[in-house]
């Protein structure tokens, strides 16, 4: 393994002693969750710094969406560390890691079908409003959390300027993030999101996670169901994305896409990161031949006895 995949693993403190590279965005440590008897992540460090796009591949089944969620805070692990900037956040909810800057889109797609497709990109960034949504902190606990959400409703209803203000970037946010997208999501941006392509609908997930303007990009599978052309376009505006210096956690299956937009792979197998480093590294590694041939091996026998 070389230099990037002794990165992948290197400890938060020795990882601090290196001046020159950028600061870690995301430093994940002993990261582990099992569901019953199954161990879908077990054991996972790596750490993502500024501005790279490190991808997470390995067989179905491996453990990448679960390694998302658990990022994402779907899920919370049975152990180990996460932290955002230095700061832990393995116990916080979802709403609270958007907040901090994580936005994610999900391997099935997931879109708000009967909202027009400009109100599903505008509400990814419902947890940055600040005006919009007042007393944050009361949201997290258990009893106070009605005061926000009635003096929400009650700004909604009076919609001081300040709110109006905030509104109005909003709107604009979304409008940048849809045209991001050219002919395909502006022209459509009060279609409801049900009437889109399939297509159409996973780039509106995209625009909405981006709506964030997020510390941290998580998306599980962006081209899954994609036909050539339209994973190529996915593939440009990743790239886009990196150029702008996005941060990017990126599963997918699409080796190629994977191969050319990647700072670094990380490659799962049964819920261990069996390998990393720079795409060139993971894709001559023999335990990632082995992951791959050896599952696609045992499910031919399968299928031949
Ligand atoms: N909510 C759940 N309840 C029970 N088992 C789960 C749950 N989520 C995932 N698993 C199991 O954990 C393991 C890892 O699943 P995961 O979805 O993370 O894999 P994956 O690498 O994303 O696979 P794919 O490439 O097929 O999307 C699998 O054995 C899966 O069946
Ligand atoms: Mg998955």
């Amino acid at each position: 393994m070389g230099e990037a995949g002794m990165t992948a693993e290197r400890s938060p403190a020795s990882a601090s002693a290196s001046a020159s590279a950028p600061a870690p965005v995301l430093e994940v440590a002993g990261l582990a969750r099992s569901f019953g008897a199954v161990r879908a992540v077990n054991g996972v460090s790596f750490q993502v710094r500024q501005g790279e796009v490190v991808s997470v591949i390995g067989p179905n089944g491996s453990g990448k969406t679960t390694t998302l969620n658990l990022l994402g805070g779907l899920l919370t692990p049975d152990s180990g560390e996460i932290r955002l900037h230095g700061r832990r956040i393995e116990r916080l909810p979802a709403e609270r890691r958007a907040e901090l800057g994580i936005a994610r889109t999900f391997q099935n797609g997931r879109v708000f079908a009967s909202l027009p497709v400009a109100d599903n990109v505008y509400v990814g960034q419902y947890a940055k409003l600040k005006r919009t949504r007042p007393f944050p902190r009361l949201r997290h606990l258990p009893v106070l959390r009605w005061l926000p959400l009635l003096a929400e409703l009650l700004l909604a209803l009076v919609q001081p300027p300040t709110v109006r203000r905030e509104q109005s970037e909003a709107a604009a946010r979304t409008e940048t993030q849809l045209a991001r997208f050219g002919t395909r999501l502006l022209p459509r941006a009060d279609h409801r999101a049900h009437t889109l392509s399939y297509a159409n609908r996973r780039r509106t997930e995209i625009a909405r996670a981006l709506a964030l303007e997020p510390t941290l990009l998580l998306l599980d599978e962006p081209t899954a169901g994609m036909n050539q052309t339209e994973t190529a376009e996915v593939l440009d505006q990743l790239l886009d994305l990196k150029a702008e210096g996005q941060t990017i956690v990126l599963v997918e299956h699409k080796i190629d896409l994977v191969m050319t937009v990647s700072d670094r792979v990380i490659v799962m197998d049964e819920g261990q990161a069996i390998a990393a480093g720079t795409p060139a590294e993971v894709r001559d590694d023999e335990r990632v031949v082995e992951a791959y041939l050896g599952r696609r091996r045992a499910q031919r026998e399968e299928a031949s006895r």
